[in-house]
């Protein structure tokens, strides 16, 4: 099929992603034919870096041989099966490779397919394990501003009303929000102790230290701390969301270990297959799974997706798991986040448009004060024509580069996003 078929069926009949098909009405959307490295190529063998990690999945850039290698080798055998009452070896080789390296506590591991139902899965177990304990009351989630978890119902109603989900509000269960620790950390604090008295409360979920979708927000890790003896103290659980920031994005294996924090839950998904195939991971404590141990009919957790644990998927992540473990690519991050410290300050100072340009890990963003749509996809446009992705999130240009990026093309990233700037300007 050439190009200009492929544009044509596209914009006629298939429908994308968070993308408003009125802006592509004079321009086409961008045709990739292939990736490698941090790049991914259009059908005129121009080359964009991924600087989104493809929505913050590939770790380790595209087309790792030695993930390739493990998805060839594995469908040489099993390709899939249910996995209701039957195991693989894959699924179980990831298991045990992850026990390595998540914290302790977390020794029990529900597989599905994507974030939204790893955080489904968490929110279902969380809410059943506290009416077989005799607590109905326990029903309530508490969730920070700004928080993202996903697209599913269960998800959006635990993550900020935003433009994203607020269409869907009727449909939303009814849980309580509290203020963002990255905006206003004593406020956040406070209102988290206020909540967390409550005798209704089942689950406090986060994102730890970085809300992503949100708009590229930091926190300290105080606001984890203090959950923590809050989670002593009152005993409902925590959810840790870490399917953006877990794998070493922010320089250690999952985020929320910067703090004190015992999450009962972990949700895991993107990176886990550095992006290549759709998986999912829900871990969580022994003592909740074994409250969902007796008979069936009672304490069966009855959730499952045709996906779990697909096996092709977890040779994926599998090879993941090694690379890491056998690499210093997360230690590496620091490096990485200095390097990116220096070029924003030395190269983006003249932009008197852009305002809390922030950094940590291998993530860097920036806002464009009073910025309209049409401002950011004029943007978004002219990186491309420089080619670097810079997708925006509202009025926040942001990067979500992956952990093994060098030196060398953090310099040609920001080389790039220094000319698009400088056009972006002049418009
Ligand atoms: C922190 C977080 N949780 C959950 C999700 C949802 O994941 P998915 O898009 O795979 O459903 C995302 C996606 O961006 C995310 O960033």
């Amino acid at each position: 099929m050439d190009k200009s078929d492929l544009i044509r069926i596209d914009k006629n009949h298939l429908w994308h992603p968070y993308t408003q098909a009125s802006e592509y009405r004079e321009i086409d959307p961008l045709v990739v034919v292939r990736a490698h490295g941090h790049c991914l190529y259009d059908a005129d063998g121009k080359a964009y870096y991924d600087t989104i990690s493809s929505w913050w999945c590939n770790l380790l850039g595209h087309n790792v041989d030695r993930i390739n290698g493990a998805i060839g080798r594995q469908l040489d055998s099993l390709d899939h099966t249910l996995f209701a009452g039957i195991t693989h070896q894959p699924a179980v080789e990831l298991v045990s490779q992850l026990l390595e390296v998540v914290p302790e506590q977390l020794s029990r591991a529900f597989f599905s397919d994507n974030g939204s139902t790893a955080v489904e899965v968490a929110i279902k177990m969380s809410l059943q394990y506290w009416m077989m304990k005799g607590l109905e009351g326990r029903k309530r989630f508490v969730f920070l501003e700004y928080g993202y978890h996903g697209d599913t119902i269960g998800a959006m109603s635990v993550s900020g009303v935003s433009q994203f989900n607020s269409a869907f509000r009727g449909l939303f269960f009814d849980s309580i929000s509290i203020p963002s620790p990255a905006l206003d950390l004593e406020a956040s604090i406070s209102a988290l102790r206020d909540v967390a008295r409550r005798r209704d409360i089942c689950a406090v979920i986060i994102e730890p230290s970085l809300q992503g979708a949100g708009g590229m927000l930091f926190y300290r890790p105080e606001f984890m701390d203090e959950l923590e003896s809050l989670r002593q103290r009152y005993g409902f659980h925590v959810i840790v969301d870490e399917i953006a920031v877990g794998f070493g994005r922010l320089g250690r294996w999952f985020a929320h270990t910067e703090s004190s924090l015992r999450p009962d839950f972990m949700c895991m998904s993107k990176s886990i297959t550095n992006g290549v195939l759709p998986l999912a991971i829900t871990l969580t404590t022994e003592e909740v799974f074994q409250e969902f141990v007796g008979p069936y009919s009672e304490r069966t957790f009855f959730h499952g997706h045709t996906f779990t644990a697909n096996p092709i998927a977890c040779s994926a992540a599998n090879a993941l798991v090694s690379i890491l473990k056998e690499t210093d690519y997360i230690e590496g991050v620091k490096g990485i986040e200095e390097t990116i410290s220096e070029l924003s300050n030395a190269r983006l100072q003249d932009y008197g448009f852009l305002s809390n340009i922030r950094n940590r890990g291998v993530i860097w963003r920036a806002e464009l004060e009073g910025a309209t749509r049409e401002d950011m996809f004029a943007l978004y446009k002219i990186g491309l024509e420089h080619g670097i992705l810079l997708r925006p999130l509202g009025n926040v240009i942001y990067m979500f580069l992956p952990i093994n990026i060098t030196g060398e093309e953090l310099e040609d990233i920001f080389d790039k996003l220094n000319g698009a700037l400088r056009v972006f300007s002049n418009i």
